[in-house]
Protein backbone atom coordinates (compact mmCIF):
# COMPACT_ATOMS: atom_id res chain seq x y z
CA UNK A 1 0.00 0.00 0.00
CA UNK A 2 1.50 3.67 -0.17
CA UNK A 3 1.45 6.30 1.53
CA UNK A 4 -2.09 8.19 1.12
CA UNK A 5 -1.70 11.22 -0.54
CA UNK A 6 1.57 9.87 -2.52
CA UNK A 7 1.94 9.17 -6.35
CA UNK A 8 2.35 6.07 -7.64
CA UNK A 9 4.13 7.45 -10.90
CA UNK A 10 7.03 6.10 -11.19
CA UNK A 11 10.21 8.94 -11.95
CA UNK A 12 12.55 8.84 -14.57
CA UNK A 13 15.92 10.34 -13.65
CA UNK A 14 17.01 12.78 -16.50
CA UNK A 15 20.04 11.93 -17.57
CA UNK A 16 21.04 10.14 -14.71
CA UNK A 17 21.74 6.26 -14.66
CA UNK A 18 22.13 4.65 -11.10
CA UNK A 19 25.22 2.89 -10.52
CA UNK A 20 25.72 1.30 -7.09
CA UNK A 21 28.67 3.51 -5.60
CA UNK A 22 31.99 0.83 -4.44
CA UNK A 23 30.94 0.66 -1.07
CA UNK A 24 27.02 -0.16 -1.57
CA UNK A 25 28.76 -2.63 -4.39
CA UNK A 26 30.29 -4.17 -1.25
CA UNK A 27 27.19 -4.48 0.31
CA UNK A 28 24.51 -5.80 -2.51
CA UNK A 29 27.24 -9.00 -2.32
CA UNK A 30 27.56 -9.52 0.92
CA UNK A 31 23.47 -9.33 0.92
CA UNK A 32 23.13 -11.54 -1.97
CA UNK A 33 25.54 -14.07 0.28
CA UNK A 34 23.33 -14.31 2.73
CA UNK A 35 21.02 -16.10 0.75
CA UNK A 36 20.99 -19.56 0.03
CA UNK A 37 22.24 -20.43 -4.38
CA UNK A 38 19.87 -19.62 -6.71
CA UNK A 39 17.08 -17.53 -4.26
CA UNK A 40 19.33 -14.35 -4.44
CA UNK A 41 15.98 -12.76 -5.75
CA UNK A 42 14.74 -12.90 -2.28
CA UNK A 43 17.54 -9.82 -1.48
CA UNK A 44 15.39 -7.62 -3.40
CA UNK A 45 13.67 -6.02 -0.25
CA UNK A 46 17.11 -4.68 1.22
CA UNK A 47 18.67 -4.41 -2.02
CA UNK A 48 15.68 -1.69 -2.66
CA UNK A 49 16.24 -0.47 0.87
CA UNK A 50 19.82 -0.10 -0.09
CA UNK A 51 19.19 1.83 -3.65
CA UNK A 52 16.89 3.99 -1.87
CA UNK A 53 18.94 5.13 0.74
CA UNK A 54 21.52 5.79 -2.16
CA UNK A 55 19.14 8.06 -4.25
CA UNK A 56 18.41 10.65 -1.50
CA UNK A 57 15.35 8.71 -0.60
CA UNK A 58 13.31 7.66 -3.60
CA UNK A 59 13.42 5.00 -6.11
CA UNK A 60 13.62 6.11 -9.48
CA UNK A 61 13.20 4.10 -12.55
CA UNK A 62 16.73 4.04 -13.15
CA UNK A 63 17.44 2.49 -9.49
CA UNK A 64 14.66 0.21 -9.98
CA UNK A 65 16.19 -1.17 -13.25
CA UNK A 66 19.24 -1.32 -11.75
CA UNK A 67 18.13 -3.68 -8.69
CA UNK A 68 16.12 -5.81 -11.12
CA UNK A 69 19.80 -6.34 -13.46
CA UNK A 70 21.65 -6.75 -10.35
CA UNK A 71 19.48 -9.53 -9.11
CA UNK A 72 18.26 -11.22 -12.56
CA UNK A 73 14.97 -10.39 -12.58
CA UNK A 74 12.73 -8.91 -14.75
CA UNK A 75 12.17 -5.40 -14.04
CA UNK A 76 8.13 -5.30 -13.41
CA UNK A 77 8.68 -8.07 -10.76
CA UNK A 78 10.81 -5.62 -8.83
CA UNK A 79 8.34 -2.49 -9.34
CA UNK A 80 5.64 -5.15 -8.10
CA UNK A 81 7.96 -4.55 -4.73
CA UNK A 82 8.52 -1.50 -5.10
CA UNK A 83 4.93 -0.39 -5.07
CA UNK A 84 3.56 -2.77 -2.67
CA UNK A 85 5.47 -1.42 0.36
CA UNK A 86 5.15 2.04 1.88
CA UNK A 87 8.83 2.39 2.70
CA UNK A 88 9.42 2.62 -0.24
CA UNK A 89 9.03 5.96 -2.39
CA UNK A 90 8.72 6.61 -5.93
CA UNK A 91 8.97 10.09 -6.36
CA UNK A 92 11.60 12.63 -4.79
CA UNK A 93 11.45 13.41 -0.79
CA UNK A 94 12.12 16.19 1.29
CA UNK A 95 15.32 16.19 4.07
CA UNK A 96 13.04 15.39 6.20
CA UNK A 97 10.18 12.63 5.07
CA UNK A 98 7.50 13.22 8.11
CA UNK A 99 5.67 10.04 8.13
CA UNK A 100 2.42 10.59 10.43
CA UNK A 101 0.62 7.32 11.88
CA UNK A 102 -3.16 7.80 11.28
CA UNK A 103 -4.43 4.39 12.64
CA UNK A 104 -6.87 3.71 15.59
CA UNK A 105 -4.61 3.99 18.71
CA UNK A 106 -3.06 7.14 17.18
CA UNK A 107 -5.93 8.42 15.49
CA UNK A 108 -7.82 8.04 19.63
CA UNK A 109 -4.70 9.88 21.22
CA UNK A 110 -4.90 12.75 18.91
CA UNK A 111 -2.90 12.60 15.44
CA UNK A 112 -5.15 14.67 14.04
CA UNK A 113 -3.82 17.54 15.60
CA UNK A 114 -0.37 16.23 14.47
CA UNK A 115 -1.83 16.86 10.92
CA UNK A 116 -3.21 19.58 11.48
CA UNK A 117 0.46 21.18 13.17
CA UNK A 118 2.11 19.53 10.35
CA UNK A 119 0.11 21.28 7.58
CA UNK A 120 0.26 24.92 9.49
CA UNK A 121 4.21 24.63 9.76
CA UNK A 122 5.71 23.52 6.66
CA UNK A 123 2.55 24.95 4.75
CA UNK A 124 1.84 22.22 2.43
CA UNK A 125 -0.82 19.47 2.66
CA UNK A 126 -0.36 15.79 3.06
CA UNK A 127 1.43 13.81 0.25
CA UNK A 128 3.37 16.95 -0.48
CA UNK A 129 7.15 18.62 -0.53
CA UNK A 130 8.08 21.98 0.60
CA UNK A 131 9.21 24.39 -2.11
CA UNK A 132 12.85 24.20 -0.48
CA UNK A 133 13.12 20.62 -0.21
CA UNK A 134 13.17 20.11 3.41
CA UNK A 135 10.01 18.18 4.25
CA UNK A 136 7.50 15.92 3.03
CA UNK A 137 4.84 15.02 5.22
CA UNK A 138 2.83 11.68 4.42
CA UNK A 139 -0.28 9.94 6.27
CA UNK A 140 0.85 6.16 7.25
CA UNK A 141 -0.69 3.34 8.74
CA UNK A 142 -0.04 1.78 12.13
CA UNK A 143 4.20 1.91 12.39
CA UNK A 144 4.17 -0.31 15.59
CA UNK A 145 4.67 1.40 18.26
CA UNK A 146 1.15 2.09 19.31
CA UNK A 147 1.55 2.13 23.43
CA UNK A 148 3.29 5.83 22.78
CA UNK A 149 1.03 7.32 20.40
CA UNK A 150 0.61 9.59 18.77
CA UNK A 151 3.57 9.23 17.12
CA UNK A 152 5.33 9.73 14.06
CA UNK A 153 8.55 8.80 11.95
CA UNK A 154 11.06 11.53 10.74
CA UNK A 155 13.51 9.43 8.34
CA UNK A 156 14.50 6.43 10.46
CA UNK A 157 13.97 7.59 13.85
CA UNK A 158 10.66 7.45 15.51
CA UNK A 159 9.26 10.17 17.98
CA UNK A 160 6.66 9.11 20.67
CA UNK A 161 4.12 10.14 23.03
CA UNK A 162 3.74 13.57 21.23
CA UNK A 163 1.31 16.35 22.02
CA UNK A 164 0.84 19.11 19.20
CA UNK A 165 3.46 21.67 21.25
CA UNK A 166 6.26 18.78 21.45
CA UNK A 167 5.39 18.37 17.71
CA UNK A 168 5.54 22.03 16.76
CA UNK A 169 9.03 22.07 18.67
CA UNK A 170 10.18 19.10 16.49
CA UNK A 171 9.53 20.73 13.36
CA UNK A 172 10.46 24.45 14.26
CA UNK A 173 13.82 23.02 15.62
CA UNK A 174 14.28 21.29 11.78
CA UNK A 175 13.14 24.06 10.10
CA UNK A 176 15.66 26.16 11.82
CA UNK A 177 18.62 23.53 12.02
CA UNK A 178 18.54 22.79 15.19
CA UNK A 179 18.95 19.28 17.37
CA UNK A 180 15.47 17.34 18.16
CA UNK A 181 15.37 14.59 20.49
CA UNK A 182 14.42 11.42 19.58
CA UNK A 183 12.34 8.84 20.91
CA UNK A 184 9.82 9.58 23.65
CA UNK A 185 9.46 13.26 24.08
CA UNK A 186 7.74 12.56 27.59
CA UNK A 187 10.98 10.47 28.65
CA UNK A 188 9.65 7.01 28.89
CA UNK A 189 11.88 4.19 28.54
CA UNK A 190 10.44 1.80 25.64
CA UNK A 191 7.00 1.58 26.63
CA UNK A 192 7.19 1.30 30.09
CA UNK A 193 3.32 2.14 31.46
CA UNK A 194 2.57 6.02 30.66
CA UNK A 195 2.08 7.78 34.00
CA UNK A 196 1.30 10.87 32.26
CA UNK A 197 -2.67 10.08 32.48
S1 LIG B 1 -1.44 3.08 15.64
FE1 LIG B 1 0.19 4.49 15.52
S2 LIG B 1 1.90 3.25 15.93
FE2 LIG B 1 0.27 1.84 15.92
Amino acid sequence: MKHPGLSNKIYQSINENFEWSEDNFNKVTSIIKKYPTNKQQSAVIPLLDLAQRQNKGWLSKNAIEKVAETLSMSYIRVLEVATFYSMFNLSPIGEHFIQICRTTPCWLRGSEKLVQVAKEVTQINIGETTSDKKFTVVEVECLGACCNSPMIQINDDYYEDLDPESFRKILLNLKNNQPIKKGSQIGRQTSHPNMRD
